[in-house]
């Protein structure tokens, strides 16, 4: 093998999208993140709403969930758009690690009758089966397989996930009027990924860190991780919602018990917070918020950023 095309091989991980739902800016909002976003200040990168593409060959590549801005991502990624004549797309597979919109609607963008695979656990699956839209994704040439939790599979050939569960909530979407924030189960998972030796782990949505979690984060090389809100009452003191980021299944970055402080023993993973809400502080260049994060050790992830474990 050429020492080119051994540099070639081995897992890389882009970054489609780093925002959380909305992403930044949102479509409706004039928080102090989309203003200087809207206003195109330097301070702060648009972004769209988050997805990770994985590969292990370059020309490959399997989509952690299906963004609701998957269109405008691959328009942005050369390596994710069609090559040679006629119809192709190095899009091999897609794994929902949960139903939420911003996570699952990307499916409609990829309607066109191109064979890849849908992965997810069988909750995931029932909930997409359930929802006679996602049909237009025809079965025929588009299988789902459903997979449980800590079953490892193959979505590519030289690259293994397992799936495990996170704590976290039904889809907004299918809120009843009891809402449980952080259960556990096949809902809400992260996923394990393993390519010739290398680890990463994606969980862009966590309510809660439990010892288990706090185990298998420690055996990654890159942790991306939910990054949603920095304080946990910032929509309701902006004015901006009455919901906590608790409440939406999404533990804060900072205060007690938030990620900061969770996972602060885990300086030997490289750690990049993903799935950043436009009202997070952390967004906004310079700010004192954006310092304590990166003096805690963590990267934030932004659209196109580029990860080799
Ligand atoms: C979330 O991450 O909490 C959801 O994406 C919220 C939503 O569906 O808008
Ligand atoms: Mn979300
Ligand atoms: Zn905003």
């Amino acid at each position: 093998m050429s020492p080119s095309s051994a540099s070639s091989q081995g897992l890389r991980a882009l970054v489609l999208g780093s925002g959380a739902g909305g992403g930044v800016p949102q479509w409706n909002c004039g928080c102090r993140v989309c203003r200087l976003a809207w206003n195109g200040d330097s301070h702060v990168k648009p972004r769209t709403q988050s997805s990770l593409a994985v590969s292990v060959d370059g020309a490959n590549w399997l989509l952690l969930n299906a963004s609701i801005d998957l269109r405008q991502q691959i328009l942005a990624t050369p390596a994710l758009q069609p090559k040679g004549e006629g119809r192709h797309s190095p899009i091999a597979a897609v794994l929902l690690t949960n139903t939420d919109v911003d996570h699952a609607a990307g499916l409609l963008s990829l309607r066109e009758r191109q064979p890849f695979t849908i992965w997810g656990t069988p909750v995931t699956l029932d909930t997409i089966g359930a929802n006679r839209i996602f049909d237009v994704v025809g079965r025929d040439i588009v299988p789902r397989r459903a997979v449980k939790l800590g079953e490892p599979f193959e979505p590519l050939p030289g690259l293994t996930i397992e799936l495990f569960p996170v704590p976290g909530k039904v889809p907004l979407w299918l809120e009843e009027e009891e809402v449980k924030t952080d259960v556990i189960g096949e809902g809400t998972v992260g996923a394990a990924i393993e390519a010739a030796g290398r680890k990463l782990v994606y969980a862009p949505g966590c309510a809660r860190v439990t010892e288990d979690l706090k185990k298998r984060f420690a055996k990654a090389h890159v942790l991306f991780f939910d990054g949603t809100l920095f304080a946990d009452d910032e929509m309701i003191i902006n004015g901006l919602g009455d919901k906590t980021g608790r409440r939406m299944g999404h533990m804060p970055v900072s205060g007690p018990g938030g990620t900061l402080e969770e996972l602060a023993g885990h300086a030997h993973v490289r750690r990049i917070l993903i799935h950043i809400n436009n009202t997070n502080p952390i967004l906004i260049e310079g700010s004192p918020e954006e310092a304590k994060v990166k003096a805690a050790g963590w990267d934030i992830a932004f659209d196109g950023m580029e990860v080799s474990p």
